[in-house]
């Protein structure tokens, strides 16, 4: 199951799936983008076993329900893949009176998971992908104000906020749920809708050096299948990214050093640290919790009797 599967680096992971043989479930929000990419997969790969689901992920009583329904008519869930994210530009609320962008990407992908989690324990080898973002390296946890209403909403901090909440939240359900394989990972800044749309200077000052969505998928895709993957440990922090780095700096060799080591830092398929080194962005374990005893609370106040 692949959230946001319709554009960027979901429906590149899909269609990757696919093309392996894979049976997909497409989770999007617009039912038209959606039929149109699962048409593409379908005439791509030649696999018809690529299912259309229409879910509004900011929508927090109808990601319990799909969730829940899903449950009731399929038997086993290998692999979920927690793509759909988006930036938003001025705060705004569900009808359950949430903030939008946490709703998104931090109760949403949270209530999806755990409602799910039975499902994945069916299988002989479950696995969760959160689609998070380096972005979030910035970001200390924040558990004081998770529907962003003091203080200026800049959009994009509250995004990269939010991206450290699901970094903290897949390594507590790591801790819990010990039969299940999670990983969340940062794809490298790919050329995607959400990036032009949502970054627009960033967008246009680093066109030229974006990846494709076949190259942000790559860890995605290695996490959901490969054997090797599985083999880590499970509630890891992966960064996607090759950086071509050029040392022209007179400072030489100790310079070099510096990027070989951040070279190695950022490629793709390897876990890397959640805090960048002398960083302040760490919190402590009480926090930490305490993230995750938010989110239930919220979650069991909007679940379906
Ligand atoms: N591109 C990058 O450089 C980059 C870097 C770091 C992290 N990421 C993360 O990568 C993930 C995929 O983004 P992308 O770059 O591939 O962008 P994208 O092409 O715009 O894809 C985002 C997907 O999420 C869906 N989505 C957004 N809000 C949703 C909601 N409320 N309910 C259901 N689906 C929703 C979008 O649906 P619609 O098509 O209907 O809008 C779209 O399918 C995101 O989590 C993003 O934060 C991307």
């Amino acid at each position: 199951m692949i959230t946001g599967a319709n554009s960027g680096i979901g429906k590149a992971t899909a269609m990757a799936i696919a093309k392996r043989g894979g049976t997909v479930h497409m989770v999007c929000r617009n039912k038209d983008k959606a039929e149109e990419a699962r048409a593409d997969i379908v005439k791509e790969t030649g696999n018809k076993e690529v299912h259309v689901h229409i879910l509004d992920l900011s929508e927090t009583k109808k990601v319990w329900e799909f969730a829940e329904a899903f449950k009731r008519k399929y038997k086993a869930l290998n692999v979920l893949i927690n793509n759909a994210g988006s930036i938003m530009s001025q705060r705004d609320v569900n009808a359950e009176g949430l903030e939008k962008s946490f709703a998104t990407n931090v109760l949403g992908v949270y209530i999806l998971t755990k409602s799910l989690i039975p499902l994945l324990e069916k299988s002989a080898d479950p696995r969760v992908i959160t689609v998070s973002s380096g972005g979030m390296l910035v970001q200390k946890l924040r558990i004081g104000n998770l529907q962003s209403e003091r203080g200026r909403y800049d959009g994009a901090m509250v995004y990269a906020q939010h991206k450290r909440q699901q970094v903290v939240m897949t390594e507590q359900l790591a801790k819990t749920h010990t039969s299940i394989h999670f990983s969340v990972m940062h794809p490298g800044w790919v050329d995607t809708p959400a990036v032009a749309n949502g970054m627009p200077d960033f967008h246009r000052s680093m066109k030229d050096s974006l990846r494709t969505p076949e190259q942000g998928a790559d860890t995605a895709v290695w996490l959901a299948v490969a054997e090797a993957a599985a083999k880590n440990p499970s509630g890891r922090f992966y960064h996607g990214q090759t950086l071509q780095l050029e040392c022209t700096s007179p400072l030489g060799a100790g310079c070099y050093a510096y990027l070989r080591l951040h070279l190695c830092l950022c490629t793709d398929r390897k876990m890397v640290p959640t805090h960048l080194p002398l960083a302040w962005t760490h919190s402590s374990a009480l926090e930490e919790q305490k993230l995750l005893s938010l989110l239930e609370d919220l979650a069991k106040t909007f679940q379906p009797h």
